[in-house]
């Protein structure tokens, strides 16, 4: 029997400081790879990360987020392809380390966008190395835009159309807060466990360092997508030992389930 598929976004906050330059945070990545190959005995994953320190900043320091406007950007995109092939590469080795027959995949490659939303997405590749048995990795990039030139894609964007593409059973955000935090009538901030899509103008959001993607926000109103085409959501803090875990699973912890 084929085991159930479940997309994993491992967001840039939680494997990264955000705050710092290039920095990984290693000890987290360790302990999630090795969360990931527990997980495996249970459910086909496909992982996808985020930029953190290492995509957000030079974009910004680029202003690749206005697409490409002068020559003088062109290094810039170049940069950001080279940082987050080295984060990639990282999280490739900590993965390796444990076992996990991890096959790296470039969004740049499959991917081309016009006015920053995914035009064309080739797919084949991920699904064929499902079907192999490896574990699709791949992270939010910098990719060829028919209307801006570049653009940037979220790894949020892409972890949520792989989830409709592959008819996943859950699409799992990963981030260093709990979840979402909403406001209840006598003003105190609670984490919704539960949240409707439709509730989605009550949420309080919080977010940390640069982030051309748009962080919560932006992490809420794609994943409505994927709650629409029947896909269970859930963010939480996977910066916490076992929470991926228990999300990927839908075991109880502290975390946040979207639903329709
Ligand atoms: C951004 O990916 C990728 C680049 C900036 C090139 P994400 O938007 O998914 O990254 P995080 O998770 O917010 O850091």
């Amino acid at each position: 029997m084929n085991k159930d598929l479940v997309i994993v976004k491992l967001g840039g906050s939680a494997i990264t400081y955000k705050n710092k330059a290039f920095a990984p945070r290693k000890g987290v990545i360790e302990t999630l790879a090795k969360e990931i190959k527990e997980l495996l005995g249970e459910v086909s994953l496909v992982i996808v990360h985020g930029g953190g320190s290492f995509g957000h900043r030079v974009a910004n320091q680029y202003s690749l987020d206005q697409g490409l406007r002068k020559s003088g950007q062109l290094i810039g995109v170049s940069k950001v392809r080279y940082r987050m092939t080295e984060l990639s590469q990282m999280i490739t080795g900590e993965m390796i380390k444990e076992g996990i027959p991890v096959f790296p995949l470039h969004p740049s490659s499959f991917v081309i966008s016009s006015s920053c939303k995914i035009r064309l997405f080739f797919d084949k590749p991920v699904k064929a190395a499902l079907e192999k048995g490896l574990v699709p990795l791949t992270f939010g990039d910098i990719i060829l835009d028919k209307k801006k030139g570049i653009s940037i894609l979220s790894g949020d964007d892409l972890a949520c159309r792989l989830a409709i593409n592959l008819k996943a059973l859950r699409l799992v955000y990963g981030t260093d807060v709990n979840g979402v935090y909403v406001n209840t009538p006598s003003g105190d901030k609670i984490l919704a466990k539960k949240l409707r899509v439709s509730e989605l103008s009550k949420v309080r959001f919080c977010s940390a360092g640069v982030d051309v993607t748009g962080g919560m926000r932006h992490k809420l109103k794609t994943a409505s997508d994927a709650v629409k085409a029947g896909i269970k959501v859930l963010i939480g803090n996977i910066t916490v030992p076992g929470v991926l875990s228990n999300m990927v699973l839908e075991k109880p912890d502290n975390y946040t389930v979207l639903i329709p």
